[in-house]
């Protein structure tokens, strides 16, 4: 892949922690390593990798990285009040400013694989923006506030979307730039692109490519290292 220029953005800048320990979720280990490392590993393709991080467990961070030596983690920056300022803060770093590709990866999705990263990659290139997405599995209900059904959704016209996000530079350059002079505010990047009116080509995710949030997520993670 080293004819696309790319960088990765991690945004691991909250402190929040839904398995009732005091560190962030991305430090848990599986099987005796942090998550963070099995995410950083998955992106050795790119040339560049930066991670937003909370800035009391920066110093941690960089232990982290050196102990497992992750070659091409270029910066470690500090993480803004949401995910999306934390993102935007690595956005700022001059590597990145470089980069044809630049993609967004959650810190907690240690199982994308090299073929997705490197599908959303050429996708980004071709069509600006890409990002993986699932059918989802079950009916899905429109509901009032009080809980009661209003409507099926068609679930063929819904996609749950995953990372890593795929976007040329310039684009999300535009698309952050746009959403802070309005006040806008998405869950993910690419809301911001949507924002910006820019196109967005979703691809195939993968059923593996979990975000780990509860303790169930976890168990499951030990159980794909463990066959692995
Ligand atoms: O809370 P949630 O799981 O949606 O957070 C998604 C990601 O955004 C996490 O990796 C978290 O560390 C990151 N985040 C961030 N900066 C913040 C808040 C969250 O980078 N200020």
């Amino acid at each position: 892949m080293s004819f696309i220029t790319s960088s990765v953005i991690i945004p691991a800048g909250g402190s929040g922690n839904r398995f009732g320990s005091k560190m962030p979720k991305q430090f848990t280990e599986l099987v005796g390593i942090p998550i963070i490392i099995y995410t950083l590993k998955q992106f050795w393709i790119c040339d560049n990798i930066i991670i937003a991080s909370h800035p009391d467990w920066i110093e941690h961070l960089q232990s982290l990285v050196y102990e497992h030596s992750i070659p091409n983690v270029k910066a470690i920056v500090p993480g803004g009040k949401t995910r999306q300022e934390s993102v935007y803060n690595a956005l700022n770093q001059d590597v990145v400013k470089d980069s044809e590709v630049v993609l967004i990866h959650d810190a907690v999705r240690p199982f994308a694989s090299k073929e997705l990263i490197q599908s959303i990659m050429l996708s980004a290139l071709e069509y600006g923006a890409a990002v993986p997405g699932l059918t989802p599995k079950d009916t899905i209900k429109q509901i009032t506030k009080e809980y009661i059904i209003n409507q099926t959704v068609d679930r063929n016209t819904l996609q749950m979307v995953q990372t890593p996000q795929g976007f040329r530079y310039k684009i999300l350059r535009d698309a952050f730039e746009k959403a802070i002079e309005n006040n806008f505010e998405g869950t993910d990047s690419s809301s911001l692109v949507e924002y910006l009116g820019h196109t967005i080509k979703v691809l195939e995710g993968e059923e593996s490519n979990i975000k780990i949030t509860t303790p169930l997520d976890k168990i499951l993670s030990e159980f794909i290292i463990n066959s692995k």
